[in-house]
């Protein structure tokens, strides 16, 4: 990627200071840059005290055998009890962990006693389903409070979960049970899913026909939709509201080594088989709760927090289970989708807990662009103070919407950059320190280091784009990829020598700033220059009649690659409107220059998209080359793509 290609061609001006009564009493001030800059480990082995240990770690970083890293390794804790006990201990129990709404409307609000309750009757009853420490352990849960309980008893009894998101079909369920040789199941009979119950059970039985996946030898089954018909074999499926509720209230906690297996879980990727991200416990727990309680300066004893953030990804497991949780926070778990029963469903939730803080997605922050202010403006969210972003980079214009739509042009936004592979947040404002800038993710968290490199590894001077690399080992990085030390090496550090290559874009602004440009198999090549997706989709996005735009470059005779944007219009706007294309083609070059004006410019209804929200340039880039289209399995909603197809020669 040359220098002068990403020479900032977005150029944002607006700043918005923190707010003052939030800057006056922030959970973290501008002293922690400092603090971790003059000894970075000592910083960690203060966050690290944030915990409770039953054998406190002299040892901070063991990097002798570079990229393995150990941290705190002769330290020994219980995650679940961090999570959970402690907070009981310290005459917190009657306050609220979790305030459950199911999508039909059902609700739960579980105390931290309650919890540990919970916790310790499923420690108890995967004891006896045979679960050893070590043993892997799937998990296959709608979001209910079952899924948080399992994943915290699994931590309790140091049996690493591998979670695997619901709406996962039975083959995606059997290749992650099988590579982390899993040997219990725990699953429902189904979920709410727009008004519908929507069977679980049925996938996991079928992915236990397949080989491999023979080791399993229980399947214990949440009772949650109550649907008629789900199979049983005896002997193997158990129900949790028999086996679970008959066991004793009382478990006593076993402290593990920092280095302890907590988790696996598996990332997509865009090629090849599902890697198994392997974290531990002492650093990655220490980094989760540390980021949670600095980036969203939370209080746990007013604040309500809230990530929409499905469990069975990664946001799921650091900032709901936890991170929140270890901060003992209190925090809501919603089951559903963003628009049912009706597209203030989100709204109304946030009226309903008094939610001061919430973690979202860009992709859910478009959708309500489109849907319209109108809907949001029809509920009281006087309550929030700090909004987050996470998962793709957020267009300025998404980002302003947010503060001002939602954040009643008051609360600071958060836009976090991180990964599976991270475990924690990595580069993002602290909300009352940093001036944010819409867009921009900024700057490494204090005891982080990231820079942006170019091709031969060299930083960049501030103004110029290249590659995101991680410079020195981190808390919750991930340990190695299950299985396969090999691939965990070539994937992340071989590219450039000794540095963690994320595989993200990125540039810095005139003040050293980082921007996130997207993976950088994204980036176009036209005429010469390199131009990042993300940049001409979010000067597309600042035009008004734009809620969405997903930008690929198509192969082309002339210029390498032409630019092809395919965009969906806010409410209101009209796609046959004439000179529209005619209109955004000249918004965009008039924002970035004429090198970014798209060649083609095509209105769609939906763009597909990944199960957790991404969208799939990939298979943008087929339809713009008139090529087959690859892989769908991983697509929502796969009717999207013949969709667009069908809308192709208005493009031409
Ligand atoms: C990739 C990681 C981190 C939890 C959810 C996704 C993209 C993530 C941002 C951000 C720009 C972002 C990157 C990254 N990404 N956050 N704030 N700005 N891009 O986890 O599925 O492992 O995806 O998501 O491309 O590499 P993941």
């Amino acid at each position: 990627m040359s220098n002068e290609s990403l020479a900032n061609l977005l150029k944002e001006e607006r700043r918005f200071a923190p707010p003052a009564d939030l800057a006056a009493s922030a959970n973290v001030t501008a002293e922690a840059y400092e603090q971790a800059k003059a000894d970075r480990l000592g910083f960690w082995a203060a966050q690290a005290r944030r915990l409770s240990w039953e054998t406190e770690p002299t040892e901070v970083l063991d990097w002798s055998n570079p990229p393995f890293a150990k941290w705190f390794a002769d330290g020994r804790l219980n995650v679940a009890y961090n999570c959970v006990d402690r907070h009981v201990e310290n005459g917190l129990g009657d306050r609220v962990a979790l305030h459950f709404e199911g999508e039909p409307g059902d609700t739960r609000t579980i105390t931290y006693a309650e919890l540990q309750r919970e916790v310790s009757k499923a420690a108890h009853a995967l004891t006896e389903l045979g679960v050893q420490a070590g043993d892997r352990v799937a998990i296959y849960l709608p979001m209910i409070p079952e899924a948080v309980v399992a994943m915290l008893a699994c931590a309790r009894i140091g049996a690493p979960h591998s979670l695997v998101f619901g709406g996962f079909s039975a083959d995606a369920l059997a290749t992650r049970i099988n590579d982390a040789d899993a040997r219990v199941v725990i699953t429902a009979d189904g979920g709410y899913r727009r008004g519908k119950p929507s069977a679980l059970k049925p996938a996991v039985d079928e992915a236990l026909t397949r080989p491999g996946t023979e080791n399993v030898r229980s399947v214990l089954v949440v009772r949650r939709t109550g649907q008629e018909g789900i199979g049983w074999t005896e002997g193997r499926d158990v129900w949790w509201h028999e086996f679970v509720e008959r066991q004793p209230e009382e478990h006593t906690p076993q402290a593990f080594d920092a280095e302890h297996p907590l988790f696996i879980l598996y990332t997509s990727g865009t090629t090849g088989k599902p890697k198994g991200i392997l974290h531990t416990t002492g650093g990655y727990l220490t980094q989760v709760s540390y980021t949670h309680h600095a980036v969203f300066d939370l209080k746990p004893e007013s604040d309500v927090f809230w990530c929409t953030a499905d469990v069975g990804w990664v946001t799921g497991h650091s900032y709901i289970v936890y991170g929140p949780l270890s901060n003992g926070a209190t925090e809501v778990l919603y089951e559903g989708t963003p628009d049912s029963p009706h597209q203030g469903r989100w709204w109304e939730i946030v009226q309903k807990y008094g939610v001061t803080i919430l973690y979202t997605a860009p992709t859910a922050i478009r959708a309500a662009m489109k849907w319209g202010d109108d809907i949001p403006a029809k509920f009281d969210l006087s309550s929030l103070r700090v909004l987050g972003s996470v998962g793709e980079p957020i267009n300025p214009e998404a980002w302003v919407w947010y503060r001002k739509h939602i954040g009643g042009d008051r609360t600071p936004v958060v836009d976090t950059w991180w990964q599976t592979e991270t475990g924690g947040m990595m580069i993002s404002p602290l909300p009352g320190v940093t001036e944010t800038k819409p867009g921009s993710a900024q700057v490494p968290l204090p005891g982080i280091a990231a820079t942006v490199v170019d091709d031969e590894a060299r930083e960049v001077p501030d103004g110029s784009g290249g590659y995101l690399v991680l410079t020195e080992p981190w808390p919750s990085m991930l340990r190695t990829i299950w299985g396969d030390d090999q691939r965990y090496l070539d994937t992340y550090w071989s590219r450039f020598e000794g540095k963690y290559f994320a595989g993200d874009g990125a540039k810095k602004d005139d003040d050293g700033d980082i921007w996130l440009l997207g993976r950088v198999d994204d980036v176009m090549l036209v005429s010469g220059h390199n131009i990042s997706t993300t940049e001409v989709e979010s000067a597309l996005v600042s035009h008004p009649k734009v809620a969405e735009a997903a930008v690929v470059g198509a192969t082309d005779p002339q210029t390498t690659q032409a630019i092809c944007a395919f965009v969906i219009l806010r409410g209101g706007a009209d796609a046959e409107e004439e000179g529209l294309v005619e209109e955004l083609r000249a918004h965009v070059g008039k924002q970035l220059g004429p090198i970014a004006k798209p060649k083609r410019i095509l209105p769609v209804a939906e763009l597909p998209k990944t199960r957790s929200g991404k969208i799939m340039r990939r298979l943008l880039r087929d339809v713009a080359e008139h090529r087959t289209l690859g892989d769908v399995t991983t697509l929502t909603d796969s009717s999207v793509m013949d969709l667009i197809q069908n809308q192709l020669p208005a493009a031409s």
